[in-house]
């Protein structure tokens, strides 16, 4: 046994020394190796190789002549803090780590595996796409991947590391996966590369400016994180995997409570503003409220008018959805209804928890996001608060009118637990806009417009917008001390731990899409 493992270990070394030339060209590129990557991704010594030995059955344009192991995929499983996930890292120094029909046969062998155990399933690409010599096979075996990557979505989290090209094919199975990070410089992500979008559209663009990490990382939103360097990606995807569940059956990895059911945090009060206009950072107040001031924020750099992130509270692994009050003043845009709606939809998927932290003025208004769909992406949003069956904690921090008070998780649409700071704001709009509607003609006719505007502003705001209105009627169920915020949430996800619901039977939801 000895011997053979000796074996195996000299043929992977010679497979690598074999093209050495192809790996200093990597590393020149600042890239690592498709094994180093693993040894980055993998707890040490747990990476259990599958497929070594496969090798490509294709014959013509000289590939008879060509046939190196493991066909420029490295396909396996191993841990990550001791809990097993199924990965694969492409090898750009073999067939410029492009998929052919045993590359896409190995990949899918691995995803057959996550699924079966339950376990999460990470792809390290770095991949010219579509191997040109296997013709229509290739295509073959995108279209398995794309299978199997719907059919494990909700199921198994997946989770897609972009390392360097990633064309045609490949990128579409990173739209498919749940979370996707790329790194600066050498990742670049799209359907048709430069050469082509020239020849097709005349229009002259780098790698960098088509698909570039920054162009997916804050225009289209297609990376949820992005990376300066492959060791930070790495280790940033071990800290997500430590805070998702292994598939949708278990729960969200727990650690021991800190005691935050009796926690106070006065800072709060400061860090937001009594008036209604002035920004703030709602990051600020989300580090108050998680354990160790530590949150995993998604897409930080695109829709950043609302904030997506993951973090424990009392040790529960939680989903923390949040205006922004200092982006765009923290309104709903056709952007931020996305991104909500897609991590809101996670979220649910998997068993985690949602907090969701409202100081909002409205949906943005204009032409330009009415002509954009912000009635459909919107209504995202609301379609995966309503169909969320997780806990929901819902508080209002600051102000929240109209339909993005309804749409942020309330009580009408299904939240568990309303909880307001007695300073809130809640109605259908601002005390000076609603009193400018409803008496118009009174302040016209008026000798001292501004003094009755600013008393008819005051009576309003006492009868209508003050909190204890929406809590006399049960939309909130309780008006809280800021500072009590944090040991308020862990309290009411104690509270919900053991919430149940299901759904009516139906083929599938027509989500608006
Ligand atoms: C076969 C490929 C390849 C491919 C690269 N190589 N892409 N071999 N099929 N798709 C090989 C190169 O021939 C070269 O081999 C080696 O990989 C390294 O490639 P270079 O071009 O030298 O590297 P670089 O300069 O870094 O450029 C990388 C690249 C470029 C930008 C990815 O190679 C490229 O544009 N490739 C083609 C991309 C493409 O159009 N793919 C098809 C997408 S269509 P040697 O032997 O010289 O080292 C698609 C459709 C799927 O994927 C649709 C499914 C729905």
């Amino acid at each position: 046994m000895r011997r053979l493992r000796e074996e195996r270990d000299r043929l992977r070394d010679r497979i690598a020394a074999g093209r050495s030339q192809a790996v200093d060209r990597q590393h020149s590129l600042g890239k690592r190796t498709a094994r180093e990557r693993l040894d980055l991704l993998l707890d040490e010594g747990s990476f259990i190789e599958i497929d070594m030995f496969r090798r490509h059955q294709a014959h013509g344009l000289g590939m008879e002549r060509q046939r190196p192991h493991t066909d420029g995929v490295i396909a396996g499983s191993g841990t990550i803090d001791g809990r097993r996930v199924f990965v694969y890292a492409q090898d750009f120094t073999i067939f410029g780590g492009s998929l052919g029909e045993a590359h896409a046969l190995k990949i899918q062998k691995v995803m057959d595996l996550a699924l079966s155990t339950g376990s999460p399933f990470i792809g390290l690409n770095d991949s010219g796409g579509a191997r040109i010599q296997e013709g229509v096979m290739s295509l073959n075996g995108y279209g398995g991947i794309f299978q199997r990557n719907v059919q494990a979505s909700g199921v198994i989290p997946q989770i897609s590391v972009v390392l360097g090209p990633c064309a045609g094919g490949a990128a579409y199975s990173t739209a498919l996966a749940d979370f996707t990070f790329m790194v600066h410089d050498t990742a670049q992500l799209y359907l048709t590369g430069p050469d082509v979008v020239e020849a097709v559209t005349g229009e002259s663009v780098t790698h960098a400016q088509l698909g570039g990490a920054q162009v997916h990382g804050t225009r289209s939103g297609v990376a949820t994180f992005v990376h300066d360097d492959e060791e930070s990606c790495l280790e940033e995807v071990r800290y997500l995997v430590s805070m998702l569940p292994s598939n949708n059956l278990s729960l969200p990895p727990a650690l021991p409570s800190c005691g935050a059911a009796t926690d106070t945090r006065p800072r709060l009060a400061e860090i937001v503003p009594a008036e209604p206009n002035k920004p703030y950072d709602m990051r600020l107040v989300i580090a108050e409220l998680v354990d160790d001031e530590d949150f995993l924020e998604l897409h930080e750099g695109w829709a950043r008018n609302v904030i997506c992130a993951l973090a424990r509270i009392d040790g529960e692994v939680v989903g923390i959805v949040g205006n922004q009050p200092m982006v765009l003043a923290g309104v709903l845009d056709v952007a931020a209804s996305q991104k909500a709606a897609r991590f809101v939809r996670f979220c649910d998927a998997f068993g985690i928890p949602l907090l969701t932290l409202v100081d909002v003025p409205g949906f943005l208004p204009g032409t330009d996001q009415e002509y954009d769909g912000i009635i459909r992406h919107g209504a995202k949003l609301l379609y995966a608060y309503c169909e969320a069956s997780v806990p929901r904690i819902q508080v209002i921090v600051r102000k929240a009118y109209g339909g993005a008070y309804i749409v942020m998780d309330s009580r009408s649409i299904g939240t568990d637990l309303s909880l307001a700071w007695p300073t809130n704001e809640i109605a259908v709009m601002g005390a000076e806009a609603a009193v400018n509607v409803i008496h118009r003609r009174e302040l016209a006719a008026a000798a001292d417009p501004a003094a009755l505007r600013a008393r008819l502003v005051e009576e309003y705001s006492e009868e209508l917008v003050h909190p204890n209105y929406a809590a006399e009627r049960g939309l909130v169920d309780d008006v809280i001390d800021p500072a009590d915020t944090r040991s308020a949430v862990a309290r009411g996800l104690a509270m919900l731990r053991d919430k149940r619901k299901h759904a009516t039977p139906r083929k599938h939801g027509n989500v608006p899409l």
